[in-house]
């Protein structure tokens, strides 16, 4: 992020008492249990903790992929939830881009193919649509690997082409779960200085579930989730 602490930014996500409970064999999992976060607008934010606590599923609920059990979700000032499942999707579309663990890409679709299928299911013109894959992809370091399926790319490129397709039609948000978590050391280190490169230049607002203690430390800021609650780390 570009001068001044996060905490002097606005907030552009309030998260206050959030809960999820899951049922599984009848048996009820109160996965997370009260969660109270600020994200600041054009802060890099960190959210670790051990397997299974939840964090990819309040990166779901971030990204409005899944609905809260309570709590509340402020986006700017305005609650999320209240949108119909019509309009939640549209206001994802609108702000929020992902990254996935595993890219889920088409594998048999060429790299500048799967940049523009958001933009093509957004049914926005096929040239301006070809046109920004061109330069997200590009930008990402890719440009001469446009026409290559993305099966043939290694794992670190198919990563970058996630990114590229999560950034295609210009979100506020990024939310990336475990966005190195597949890739070698040094694929990984690139990666992590495409993320940062693209918040300084984008200004976008990026959340990064990871167990990468080097991406971590290379955020604004580190939140710990523990027995569903999000815990601040001493010093931060
Ligand atoms: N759709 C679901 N139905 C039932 N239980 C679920 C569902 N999604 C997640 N859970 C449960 O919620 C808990 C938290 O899962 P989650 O995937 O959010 O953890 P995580 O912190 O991302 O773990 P990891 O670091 O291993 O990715 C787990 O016990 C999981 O089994
Ligand atoms: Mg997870």
């Amino acid at each position: 992020m570009v001068g001044g602490r996060p905490e002097e930014k606005p907030v552009k996500i309030r998260l206050r008492g959030l809960t999820k409970t899951f049922k599984h064999n009848g048996i009820q999992v109160d996965v997370l249990q009260g969660v109270d976060l600020d994200i600041f607008r054009g802060e890099t934010l960190a959210i670790v903790g051990a397997s299974g606590v939840g964090k990819s599923t309040l990166l779901h609920i971030l990204g409005t992929l899944e609905r809260p059990s309570g709590g509340e979700m402020l986006w700017e000032g305005e609650e999320v939830f209240t949108l119909d499942d019509r309009r939640l999707a549209a206001f994802r579309n609108r702000k929020v881009g992902f990254v996935f663990q595993f890219h889920h890409l088409l594998p048999e679709f060429n790299a500048l193919e799967n940049v523009m299928i958001p933009g093509l299911i957004a049914r926005e013109p096929f040239a301006a649509v070809r046109q920004r894959a061109e330069a997200i992809l590009t930008s990402v370091g890719l440009e001469h690997r446009l026409t290559h399926r993305v099966s043939t790319l290694s794992g670190g490129e198919q990563q970058r082409v996630a990114v590229a397709r999560a950034l295609v039609l210009d979100p506020d948000v990024l939310l990336a779960d475990e966005p190195t978590g597949n890739l070698d050391p040094k694929s990984g280190s690139r990666l992590q200085e495409l993320l940062l490169q693209l918040n300084r230049e984008r200004g976008l607002t990026s959340v990064i579930v990871t167990h990468n203690m080097e991406l971590a430390q290379a955020l604004d800021r580190r939140v710990t989730l523990v027995d569903g609650k999000v815990v601040f780390l001493q010093g931060e």
